[in-house]
């Protein structure tokens, strides 16, 4: 992962470079550095910690006048977090630094062929072996640095988002990628290179999305150039204008971007179906679906892969697709797809479901899937991204950015957009009747309203049952159908940001194993909405509550049965049972940033996490 920042122009680099590590921290954050260049000498600085960190060590340390800048903060993959592994990496000379974000594979043998040609390292990382490497060859063969920064990447075997300073030539920053993100804002006069476009927004709206294989010559009062690694052939740079705001990044006075994510999921979700959902017409129309609707009706199964969130939603969409639909869909880990060598034929149409659009696992599973012949459709989040780019066609949730490393408005506008495709599907296949496509239409606009009356529960949660469980050690999360997904998310939310073990299962499960974990110690966090299985998981409640486990219920408004068994309940509108997910997550989500608070934990950045996992 990790988080990269450039700067090349007139003014001084060290804000934009530190507020732009800021806004890049979601990629990781425990350890950051910085480059400056102030015409005259090479200033570095760096850090174990998070930007805050490097900026009060910086402040002393160096004069953080100068033009040019790099920044980067790591999530550590090669190399403890410690202040020698963190970047930027300086090579053996002291004339090339490096910033890097990705992996380097073959490291190991290149580091023991510089050793023993008297080069010597003082990290574990290696991106110092990356930049060694580059000056090894810069040297050997006499080249300008962009030529040397292209042989040497022709040898590494990995992942980068790199930028490389030269300060021989000074006026240059060389920036390359092979699978993990990098943007250029173009400026007058400057320009600017980030893992994401967020540290440039308001100096710029015009930016360059690198592909991978390519390098950018970014020079001073020059016209950008940008070359394919492999071949040397010049590619023109494509300016897209970018349509993120300022506005969308920063907290808008909520304590944690995480809280304000949770609740703007009512205009997200709305974002999300405007254009696409016309009551009053009775169609749903996504460009992505209608251009590519034979694709979907001839599929001989669906198959959708993502990580972690993303693949809770899948399963949500696995349900849904099915019940409407009437297409098998299966549902995959990235990560065990893409090594287990899968069955695809080009009958599969393929799901990949992300929300930053750059997790790695999900990239290599969509490549497997095309180079089989499948059909692949993306569902992300992030305009522009390398799923976005990768896959035939898509459609995009609205969701905005996500900066909180908890997942939570992404969630529910993934399944705002795969219920979208399964309505639209079970029409043209006829599936369902017209009345039920309706009425679905219908209950579909009124769900952002109902998220809302759902988040006004936020303190009675915070009080009466987060206050109440916040040292628990263990919490177990269970539901069925449509909301046996809902379950293994809150688990996940709980476990992620507030460090409490939590297991999610379908309630069913319960007595095949988890039941034994059950005493008066252990709250169950189930989820009962009225519709679907309500009778049998109000008997898996009269089996926890036999063994003295407490419960804590999420049940439709004017539920009796189970109120009357819950020690807590937390009451969520009605809706139709599909759409029962959408709702019942809110109060999950609320009830782990609650406990989370509590518990003093660092809710927006949690330990060993980072937002976009573009590391396998
Ligand atoms: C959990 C979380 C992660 C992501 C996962 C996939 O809150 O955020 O589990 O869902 O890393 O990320 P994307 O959706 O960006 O592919």
């Amino acid at each position: 992962m990790c988080g990269i920042v450039g700067y090349i122009g007139f003014r001084e680099a060290y804000p934009i470079v530190i507020k732009g590590l800021k806004r890049l921290e979601y990629r990781g954050y425990d350890s950051a550095g910085i480059l400056l260049y102030d015409g005259a000498d090479l200033k570095v600085s760096k850090t174990k910690g998070k930007v805050a960190d490097l900026e009060e060590k910086a402040s002393t340390k160096i004069t953080t006048n100068g033009t040019i800048g790099m920044g980067h903060t790591r999530w550590a993959t090669h190399g403890v977090p410690n202040d020698l592994n963190s970047h930027p990496h300086v090579s053996n000379s002291g004339d090339l630094t490096i910033i890097h974000n990705g992996i380097i594979e073959n490291y190991a043998p290149l580091k023991k062929e510089l050793i023993n040609r008297g080069y010597t390292f003082s990290s574990d990382t290696d991106s110092e072996v990356l930049i060694n490497l580059i000056e090894d060859v810069q040297k050997k063969d006499k080249l300008k640095l962009g030529k040397a920064v292209q042989v040497a990447l022709n040898q590494v075997v990995g992942a980068y988002a790199i930028c490389v300073f030269d300060k021989k030539k000074p006026n240059e920053i060389i920036a390359a990628r092979l699978g993990s993100p990098l943007a250029i804002g173009v400026g007058e006069g400057e320009f600017f290179i980030a893992s994401d476009a967020s540290p440039f927004l308001e100096y710029t709206s015009n930016a360059i999305y690198l592909e991978d294989e390519q390098m950018a010559i970014v020079r001073l009062h020059k016209p950008l150039k940008i070359r394919k690694i492999k071949d040397d052939s010049l590619v023109d740079p494509y300016i897209q204008e970018l349509q993120m705001n300022l506005e969308q990044i920063e907290k808008g006075g909520y304590d944690h971007f995480m809280l304000k994510e949770i609740y703007e999921q009512p205009s997200v979700i709305k974002d999300t179906y405007r254009g696409r959902l016309h009551v009053n017409n009775g169609i749903i129309q996504m460009a992505g679906i209608e251009d590519n609707l034979e694709k979907f009706l001839n599929a001989e199964r669906i198959l959708i892969i993502a990580c972690g969130t993303s693949w809770h939603a899948g399963l949500v969409a696995e349900y849904i697709i099915e019940e409407f639909a009437r297409i098998s869909v299966e549902v995959e880990y990235a990560s065990e797809f893409r090594y287990r060598n899968p069955i695809i034929t080009n009958k599969d149409v393929v799901i990949a479901i992300s929300q930053s659009g750059e997790t790695a696992d999900t990239l290599a599973a969509i490549k497997l899937a095309k180079e089989n012949g499948a059909f692949v459709f993306g569902v992300c989040n992030v305009v522009g991204s390398s799923i976005s780019r990768e896959t035939h066609a898509g459609a995009y949730t609205h969701a905005g950015p996500e900066i909180g490393v908890a997942s939570t408005k992404a969630f529910t506008t993934q399944i705002t957009v795969l219920t979208m495709i399964a309505l639209r599907l079970a029409k043209a296949k006829g599936t369902m009747s017209n009345t039920e496509f309706h009425t679905h239409l219908q209950e579909l606009e009124l769900i952002p309203e109902k998220v809302t009356e759902t988040l006004a529960l936020s303190e009675v949660i915070a009080k009466e049952i987060a206050a109440i469980y916040k040292e628990v050690p263990n919490c177990l999360y269970l539901g069925r159908g449509y909301n046996f997904p809902v379950a293994l998310e809150g688990a996940l939310k709980l476990k992620e940001i507030s460090y409490i073990h939590a297991e999610g299962y379908p309630a069913a499960e319960m007595k095949h194993g988890p039941i034994a974990l059950i005493d008066e110690k252990m709250p169950v966090v189930v989820i009962a909405p009225k519709q679907g299985h309500y009778d049998k998981v109000v008997s898996n409640i009269q089996e926890i509550k036999s063994r003295s486990g407490k419960i804590i219920a999420v049940v439709s408004k004017g539920d009796t049965q189970v109120k009357a068994l819950a020690d807590h309940f937390i009451e969520i509108p009605e809706t139709l049972d599909a759409f029962t997910p959408l709702l019942t997550t809110i109060p999950l989500q609320l009830l782990s940033y609650h406990i989370a608070v509590m518990r003093g934990c660092n809710v927006d950045q949690p330990r060993n996490l980072a937002k976009s996992v573009t590391v396998e």
